[in-house]
């Protein structure tokens, strides 16, 4: 059941908090406040060692689940920075903005729909600045920080990053930063289809950063000024357009399915008519709760855009960017289905997703706190370690070469450790998400056998060296 704001009995049940989720995040190497050593730059954050691995697991598998699996769906790796005509055309130097307001006290700046939204509870979308600005007087929202009923109107800010080309700024031409991957697909449509390998219904997948100039409230990696979205634009008959939305309404589900997304966090929730993006016809979020006060937020979207995009282009490119249709002897401009899914947020959720907190026995026999991430194989970092019981050359020597056989047969990243007792480093596999330990003992060296120990109930099996690799294999796929 859903409470006002947002949270679930669910919810109040979890261990996991968005505070544990940083510690442990900066503790083993997944993600580190950006430019740490300088104090840090507000909401950058990079991907350390772990971060990267799994950031990468995320979107090699979206790309061969969308692109390499399927026959209907091609890529493309665009610049960052286009024409800034193509702006204009997507409508995001006219609408991309953000409505803010500042306290005149203590100078902070906030989102006036995610004030209003915190402190009174409405949902704001497609409401005019005027009309929040008389929201937050007549209900006398106060500055969150500094308290005082000092609050300016708010105001509209373009979120698009901007820059310069040419060394000086005065002769150079203005461009901006890409806030969005799908612009890129519309405009390189026309040589994606003269090059002649597709035919609507066809797609257009591309995976890369983004920039928004983002007013954001902490949230860890949640709204960030960089990111990376992973996009598809699919393309297909105006009529066959609501039909095709259902389809990838139900191949958004089975992604999150194939990453082990639990259910009972997400939902999906239909856009209103009065917030839906000018471009849409129907969209659809998909939400996931959060922890503690953050509730349900944007994870994925879903949008029906019609055959804006191409009309815009077609109209500010002077192009003519109509598909025929050869079957149907036709010219048309193709509806465009877009599934639209952030890299960040999809690590963000895996973590959060993974953290679990387990009542134990440490090896001196005291009660202890377990922290596992139940990583599903698939994405965890490292897919094994290898372990020798201790440290010792006659134990080395052989955990050495299983770990490089391993290496070379699976090609999957692994682990080696082999320092401190055995007890804490299986702990620290468990808090990085590792699915299997492979300990390499003394019977090993006269039966040619390793132990495996399962990360999430923490059974173990005995298996023979010869047939790790395979076993392995079959685990991860
Ligand atoms: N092409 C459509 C589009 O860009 P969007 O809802 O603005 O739609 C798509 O963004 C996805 O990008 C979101 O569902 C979310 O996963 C991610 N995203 C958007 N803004 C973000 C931000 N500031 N930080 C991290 N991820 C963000």
């Amino acid at each position: 059941m859903e409470s006002a704001r947002g949270m679930t009995t669910v919810e109040t049940a979890r261990l996991v908090t968005m505070d544990k989720i940083a510690a442990l995040c900066k503790r083993r190497g997944f993600v580190f406040p950006g430019s740490d050593i300088y104090g840090g730059l507000a909401n950058t954050w990079d991907y350390g060692p772990l971060g990267v691995e799994l950031k990468r697991n995320v979107k090699e598998h979206w790309w061969r689940t969308f692109v390499h699996r399927r026959r209907d769906i091609v890529g493309l790796d665009a610049g960052i920075l286009m024409h800034p005509r193509v702006w204009e055309a997507s409508g995001h130097v006219a609408g991309f903005n953000d409505p803010l307001v500042d306290c005149r006290t203590c100078r902070s700046r906030f989102r006036a729909d995610h004030l209003i939204e915190e402190r009174l509870g409405l949902q704001v979308e497609g409401k005019t600045p005027t009309e929040m600005s008389r929201l937050l007087q007549e209900n006398g929202v106060k500055c969150p920080v500094c308290g005082n009923a000092t609050l300016t109107d708010a105001r509209q800010f373009n979120m698009m990053f901007s820059t310069t080309i040419g060394p000086l700024a005065e002769t150079g031409v203005e461009v901006y930063l890409r806030p969005e991957t799908a612009q890129a697909m519309f405009v390189q449509f026309k040589n994606i289809v003269s090059t002649g390998r597709v035919k609507v219904p066809f797609g257009i997948a591309q995976i890369g950063k983004v920039f928004r100039n983002e007013i954001t409230p902490g949230n860890f990696i949640f709204r960030l000024l960089e990111f990376e979205q992973m996009e598809i634009e699919f393309f297909v008959k105006p009529d066959e357009a609501a039909e095709t939305f259902e389809v990838w309404l139900s191949a958004m589900w089975e992604w999150l399915r194939s990453i082990g997304i639990g259910e009972q966090f997400l939902r999906v929730r239909e856009h209103d008519a009065d917030e839906l993006s000018h471009y849409s016809s129907r969209t659809i979020d998909f939400e996931y709760l959060f922890p503690g006060s953050m509730g349900w937020r944007e994870l994925y979207g879903l949008a029906n855009r019609t055959d804006f995009d191409l009309a815009q282009h077609q109209a500010f490119s002077g192009e003519d960017l109509h598909y025929f249709d050869q079957g149907e002897n036709r010219k048309y401009l193709p509806y465009v289905i877009e599934p639209t899914f952030g890299v960040d947020r999809t690590c963000l959720i895996l973590l959060i997703d993974a953290y679990d907190e387990e009542e134990t026995i440490d090896v001196n026999g005291k009660p202890d706190i377990r922290v596992v991430l139940r990583l599903h194989p698939r994405v965890a970092p490292f897919k094994a370690a290898v372990l020798p019981l201790m440290k010792k050359p006659e134990l080395a020597e052989p955990a050495q070469e299983l770990y490089q056989t391993l290496s070379d047969e699976t090609g999957v990243l692994l682990d080696y450790d082999e320092t401190g007792n055995i007890g804490k480093r299986y702990r620290r596999q468990d808090e990085i998400g590792t699915p299997f330990c492979i300990t390499v003992d003394f019977d090993t060296i006269d039966d040619h056998c390793v132990t495996v120990r399962h990360r999430d109930d923490m059974s173990q099996e005995r298996i023979a060296i010869a047939d790790v690799s395979s076993w392995l294999r079959e685990q991860i796929v």
